[in-house]
């Protein structure tokens, strides 16, 4: 209760000088204010000065632009130029912002590609002069061995003869390979992985011997319980002599 009544003390002032009623008061002059109505000068001085009226307005004048400075001139006969300037600032800030945003994206999408020595390592260059017809050579790529088998021109003549009604999985051998001389394929056995012998099986080819499959010298399945022909990778032949796989 001490607290209070003590607060009430020191806004008795305030509280006396707001009450009192003016007529046309005219701020912040104190010699406007002869027509104040039943309060001294003094209680009056001391009211305005608690009503914040002596508080001096902050000068906005050096954030604000030139043409809108000066108080007598009307703000429309520089609005069009003002403008202007806002469209432009906006337009350059808006290419300045969409071109970092490209640049982030860019290098964020870039960070998550494979790097150069990954993407050495996905592709295999095959000297096909150091195969000699009629023999297989195994390589190793992309953890996996590859299969590059130089046909003789009878077994090349024997795989484009063969029916494809006989075929578990019904492929041409012309929609096997790119130069009939070379038959390029997977040595992943399409049953459970293991990896076919080549040039044995019934057909000549290749044979798996974990559970018998044969492969016939296009990597067709021709028996046994694999499902599926040997996987034919993308590769290609920058010259006669050369293949590049992956
Ligand atoms: S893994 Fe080759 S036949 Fe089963």
């Amino acid at each position: 209760m001490l607290a209070l009544v003590g607060r009430c003390g020191t806004l008795s002032p305030s509280l006396r000088a707001t009450k009192g009623t003016t007529k046309n008061v005219v701020l912040p002059g104190i010699k406007e204010l002869t027509s104040v109505v039943g309060k001294t000068k003094d209680s009056l001085a001391r009211g305005l000065r608690l009503a914040h009226t002596d508080i001096k307005l902050p000068d906005f004048s050096d954030y604000r632009r030139p043409e809108v400075i000066d108080a007598n001139k009307s703000s429309k006969d520089s609005s069009d130029g003002r403008r202007a300037f806002s469209y432009l600032l906006t337009g350059a800030t808006t290419v300045v912002g969409v071109y970092a945003a490209k640049t982030v994206v860019t290098q964020f999408v870039s960070s998550m590609s494979a790097s150069a020595d990954v993407l050495a390592l996905s592709k295999i260059e095959i000297k096909l002069g150091d195969i000699p017809e009629g023999k297989n050579m195994t390589f190793k790529w992309r953890g996996k061995p590859l299969f590059v088998r130089h046909r003789t021109e009878k077994e090349i003549a024997a795989e484009e003869a063969v029916n494809l009604g006989e075929l578990r999985d019904p492929q041409h051998d012309k929609d096997r390979v790119l130069n009939p001389r070379w038959v390029i394929v997977l040595g992943v056995c399409t049953h459970l992985g293991c990896v076919p012998i080549a040039n044995a099986g019934d057909y000549g080819g290749y044979y798996c011997p974990c559970h018998g499959s044969h492969y016939d010298a296009s990597g067709r399945i021709r028996k046994g319980p694999a499902p599926l022909n040997l996987e034919v990778p993308f590769y290609e032949f920058p010259d006669d002599d050369t293949v590049i796989v992956g």
